[in-house]
């Protein structure tokens, strides 16, 4: 089914200057960017996306981190477009991730892990509330 997908590109592949690379891999394999802005989080947005985190021990870095430079934050859609992103994506520690993945290829930490992609359409659909409009998603013209 044609779906969703919230993306975000941390603030290290952002300052890497590696924004390009990365969303041509998501266009390479027929995702379309939808809605897109480049944004510097404050500590309460970046905290409320990861509230379900809230109790993990890491859940202050990853705040800390978040904020600590612009992140480009997307709406992918595309066939099976969680799937595919969280792929692309691959695992959450770089050095878990296949080989020709985005985490692979430009992240070195799981702390630092270049990407966010939803887990499922549920949290898909909550993240891009989070972020995003409605009335700012565009119709795919492809
Ligand atoms: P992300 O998909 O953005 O969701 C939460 C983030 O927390 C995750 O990517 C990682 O960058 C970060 N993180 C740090 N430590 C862990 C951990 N032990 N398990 C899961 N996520 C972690």
């Amino acid at each position: 089914a044609v779906e969703r997908t919230l993306s975000i590109i941390k603030p290290d592949a952002v300052g890497k200057n590696v924004i390009g690379e990365i969303i041509t891999r998501f266009e390479k394999t027929g995702l379309s960017v939808v809605a897109a802005k480049l944004v510097q989080l404050s500590d309460q947005v970046a905290g409320g996306f990861y509230a379900e985190h809230k109790e993990r021990p890491f859940y202050k870095d990853l705040v800390a981190f978040m904020t600590s430079g612009p992140v480009l934050v997307q709406v992918l859609e595309g066939e099976n477009a969680v799937a595919l992103n969280r792929e692309l994506m691959g695992a959450t520690n770089p050095s878990e991730a296949a080989a020709g993945t985005i985490r692979a290829d430009f992240a070195q930490t799981i702390d630092e892990n270049a990407v966010h992609g939803s887990d499922s359409t549920t949290s898909a659909a909550r993240e891009i509330g989070y972020f995003f409009a409605e009335s700012e998603l565009c119709e795919r013209t492809r």
